[in-house]
C-alpha cells in the first residue's frame, strides 16, 4: 500500500558510498515501488555546528545534485531544501511548548557531541524538536532513518501524542523505518564508513585518484596461491553491492580455487565495477552541474509542493493552539 514517506539528509560533506547503499539507494527503491515521497536537504539542521556560510550554501546544492543524480525522480517525489518552507520553524516552535526538557537531554546524539568537547548551543539541544517538526508538518507516515536517528523518532511520535492528546487529533504519528538488511557499509580500514573515520570512497570518484583509494581497502595477508575467504573480505563485501548473483559467484570462485587471483586482481574488479555501476549517474551529475538554473527550479518546485501541505497541516495547527 503506497505510504506518505519522509526522510531528510545533511548537506554535510561529499558524499559516500556508504550513504548510498545506506541511505540513497534505499530512498529511490521506495519512490520507484509507488509511494508518495517527500526527500529533503536538512539545511538549517546543519546550521547546528556552524558551518561557513558559502561552505552551506554550497554543499545544500552540492547534496541536492548528487540526490538527483543517484535516481530521485523529482515528478515522483517532492524534492526540496528545508529552509524553503520556513513554515517548519513555527511548527518546531509549538512542539518544542510541549516538550519537557527531559526528553531532549536524554537524546544520545546530543549527549555524544557534549562528550566529544563539542561546545553545545541552544540549536543542537533542540535538534531534535525541528525534526519532529520536518516530520509532522507532512503527516509523514514512515521515515528511513539510520539506527543512530532511532531515538529521534521515538521523541516525533510523543510529541504527536502529547500534541494530539492536548489540542485534538491533527498530527500522524510516524513510524520510523529502519531497514535491516542494508549492512553497515566498511569503509577502507573495514571499519563503518564514514566521514568521520576518514576511511570512505566518495560517491562520484574518477580515473586514478579513486582507484588508489579502493587499492588501498585493508584486507588480510593471506599469501598469493593461498585460497582467499570471501566472507570476511572487504572488497568482497562491497563487490557484493554493485554484482551481478553471477558476478558475485565468479569472484567467490576466484578467491576460493584460483592460485593465481590475489586481492590486487579483486580491487582491480571492484574498482571496476564501480566505475560501471555509478556511470549513468556520473553522467547525469556532470549534466546537472552543468544546469544549476535546472536543479534550483526542481528544488523550487518542490518547494512549493511540499508548502502546500504544510499550509494545510498549519492551518489546523494554529487553530488548534489558539493562535
Ligand atoms: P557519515 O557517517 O559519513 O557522517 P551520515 O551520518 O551523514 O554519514 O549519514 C547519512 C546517511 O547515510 C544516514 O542515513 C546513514 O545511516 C547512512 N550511512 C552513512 N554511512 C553508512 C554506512 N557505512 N553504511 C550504511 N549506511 C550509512
Ligand atoms: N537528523 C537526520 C540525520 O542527521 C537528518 C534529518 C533532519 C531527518 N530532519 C529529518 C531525517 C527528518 C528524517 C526525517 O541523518
Amino acid at each position: 500500500m503506497s505510504k506518505r514517506i519522509l526522510t531528510g539528509i545533511q548537506p554535510s560533506g561529499t558524499l559516500h558510498i556508504g550513504n548510498y547503499f545506506g541511505a540513497m539507494r534505499p530512498a529511490v527503491t521506495l519512490q520507484d515501488s509507488g509511494n508518495e515521497c517527500f526527500y529533503f536537504i536538512a539545511n538549517y539542521h546543519a546550521m547546528t555546528s556552524m558551518p561557513d556560510p558559502k561552505d552551506l550554501h554550497e554543499r545544500t546544492f552540492g547534496v541536492a545534485v548528487d540526490f538527483l543524480a543517484a535516481g530521485i525522480d523529482p515528478q515522483k517525489t517532492v524534492f526540496f531544501r528545508q529552509s524553503d518552507v520556513p513554515e517548519v520553524q513555527e511548527l518546531a516552535w509549538f512542539l518544542s511548548c510541549i516538550c519537557p526538557m527531559g526528553l531532549l537531554e536524554r537524546c544520545h546524539s546530543y549527549k555524544d557531541k557534549l562528550a566529544h568537547g563539542l561546545e553545545a548551543n541552544h540549536g543542537l539541544f533542540a535538534y531534535p524538536a525541528l525534526m519532529a517538526a520536518d516530520i509532522l508538518l507532512y503527516q509523514s507516515e514512515l521515515v528511513p532513518v539510520g539506527k543512530d536517528q532511532k531515538q529521534h523518532l521515538e521523541v516525533t511520535r510523543d510529541l504527536a501524542i502529547r500534541f494530539n492528546n492536548h489540542f485534538g487529533d491533527i498530527l500522524t504519528v510516524p513510524d520510523a523505518y529502519i531497514s535491516t538488511e542494508v549492512a553497515v557499509i566498511p569503509g577502507l580500514d573495514g571499519q563503518k564508513m564514514s566521514k568521520s573515520y576518514n576511511n570512505t570512497i566518495e560517491l562520484f570518484g574518477e580515473g586514478k585518484p579513486v582507484r588508489k583509494k579502493f587499492m588501498s581497502i585493508k584486507t588480510d595477508s593471506t599469501p598469493m596461491g593461498e585460497p582467499m575467504n570471501p566472507d570476511t573480505c572487504n572488497v568482497f563485501a562491497l563487490y557484493k553491492l554493485m554484482a551481478t548473483p553471477e558476478e558475485l559467484e565468479a569472484l567467490r570462485k576466484n578467491y576460493l580455487e584460483n592460485p593465481e587471483f590475489g586481492y590486487g586482481h579483486a580491487k582491480q574488479l571492484l574498482f571496476e565495477k564501480y566505475t560501471e555501476y555509478f556511470a549513468e549517474a556520473r553522467e547525469k551529475r556532470k549534466e546537472l552541474l552543468a544546469n544549476p538554473q535546472k536543479v534550483e527550479d526542481i528544488l523550487q518546485d518542490g518547494a512549493s509542493r511540499a508548502r502546500k501541505v504544510a499550509d494545510a497541516t498549519m492551518a489546523k495547527v494554529r487553530a488548534a493552539v489558539g493562535l
